[in-house]
């Protein structure tokens, strides 16, 4: 088969692609614009591979796209590109709305146009909002999304569902929870926590670190796309989470003390605005219909997830060095939306 992946040099793209690679006997061509969060040094050694082809572009850009899908014979999607951090949606919406949403609208034109066969829509749980207490998101709970982030996604989400109800096109929707593992880029919780207790800087916990989210390892995710792109109905949704919640104050401690570096480095800090409590997913159906399951536990993934990290010092340093350092002051610094003094106390 002949995959067009979208977003491939961020995170869980570039996670996917050299999953693809390893396991299976698929062409991939990756399209990515290349923003901030894009990084071909996420994909060294992809490109020794005669299976692999990177295209610059934008997924709002119908003539590359166009381009793309004829000159490959693209057969099947797996949409990734996307803004993707829920504090720079609340600074600046706007581009989530472009990207996310008319993005996905026009790669779905063009998709559908070029008679692809299978188009996985990477949604995420943040659609459905925020879990009291009690309770887990199925795939039926409602959606009420609550940042401009989340909004953005549900968008993109509910497009796809209007292609499949609408035109029959053949698309598959996955909700999944947060994750975690090598090339996340260190503006997320887990890397950020990382990069700055080895700097011994403090360590921003957003209000008063009860908030909960349910961890999943990235490789454990990508295993799940595949189980979806190959065997999972059209049209249909699946959640996908690893069953493991924690409250991010834990979370960080755990990393402190793995890492033998000082709790007091964790600094309490002005709350996210609109911070989804929790998030819990039940992942019944992906399990049960496609057999699908978790390979590692948390302690594992977090520890292989702490040594890459360790060991790839240089790949985070240099992002660090960069444009991060505005964001980070923008962010963190006196007077930012977390700093001291922050504007949303
Ligand atoms: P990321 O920010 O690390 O990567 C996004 C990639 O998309 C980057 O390579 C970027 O260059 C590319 N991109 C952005 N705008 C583009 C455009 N207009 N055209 C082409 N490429 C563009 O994100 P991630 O954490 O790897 O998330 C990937 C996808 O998975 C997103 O759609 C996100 O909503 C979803 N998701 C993420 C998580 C998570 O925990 N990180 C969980 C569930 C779902
Ligand atoms: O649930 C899936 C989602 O997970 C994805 O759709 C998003 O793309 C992804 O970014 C992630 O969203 P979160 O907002 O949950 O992830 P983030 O790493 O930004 O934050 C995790 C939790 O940690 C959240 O409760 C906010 C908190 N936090 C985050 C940062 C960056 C802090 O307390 N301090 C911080 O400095």
């Amino acid at each position: 088969m002949t995959l067009l992946v979208t977003g491939g040099a961020g995170f869980i793209g570039s996670n996917f692609v050299r999953y693809l690679l390893e396991t299976s006997e698929d062409r991939i061509v990756n399209l990515d614009l290349l923003t901030y969060a894009g990084n071909l040094a996420n994909l060294t050694g992809c490109d020794q591979d005669p299976r692999y082809r990177f295209v610059r572009g934008d997924i709002r850009d119908r003539e590359t796209l166009r381009r793309a899908f004829a000159e490959h014979e693209i057969e099947a999607v797996v949409h990734f590109a996307a803004e993707s951090h829920v504090d720079r949606s609340v600074e600046g919406p706007e581009v989530f709305v472009t990207t996310n949403v008319l993005g996905t609208e026009i790669l779905l034109e063009e998709a559908r146009a070029a008679g692809v066969e299978r188009f996985l829509m990477v949604s995420t749980d943040e659609v459905y909002g925020s879990l009291g207490d009690e309770g887990l998101f199925t795939e039926s709970s409602p959606l009420a999304p609550n940042s401009p982030y989340a909004a953005s996604k549900a968008s993109a989400d509910l497009l796809c569902r209007a292609f499949y109800k609408t035109y029959g096109f053949p698309v598959l929707i996955t909700r999944c929870s947060n994750n975690y593992g090598a090339y996340q880029f260190p503006e997320k919780l887990i890397p950020l926590m990382i990069a700055n207790a080895l700097e011994d800087k403090p360590l921003p916990v957003y209000g008063d670190g009860r908030n909960v989210r349910d961890w999943l390892y990235v490789r454990d995710h990508c295993s799940a796309l595949d189980a979806v792109l190959r065997r999972g109905r059209p049209g249909e949704v699946y959640n996908i989470g690893g069953c493991n919640e924690m409250a991010n104050l834990e979370l960080v401690r755990l990393l402190v003390d793995h890492l033998g570096k000082s709790r007091d480095l964790i600094t309490f800090v002005s709350d996210r605005p609109g911070h989804d409590r929790r998030y819990a997913i039940d992942a019944t159906k992906i399990m049960s219909e496609l057999d699908w399951a978790p390979s590692v536990t948390f302690e594992q993934g977090l520890g292989a997830t702490v040594d890459w990290y360790l060991q790839h010092r240089s790949w985070w340093e240099e992002i660090r060095s960069g444009e991060y350092t505005a964001y980070y002051e923008q962010m963190y610094g006196q007077g930012g939306r977390h700093g001291k003094d922050g504007v949303n106390p």
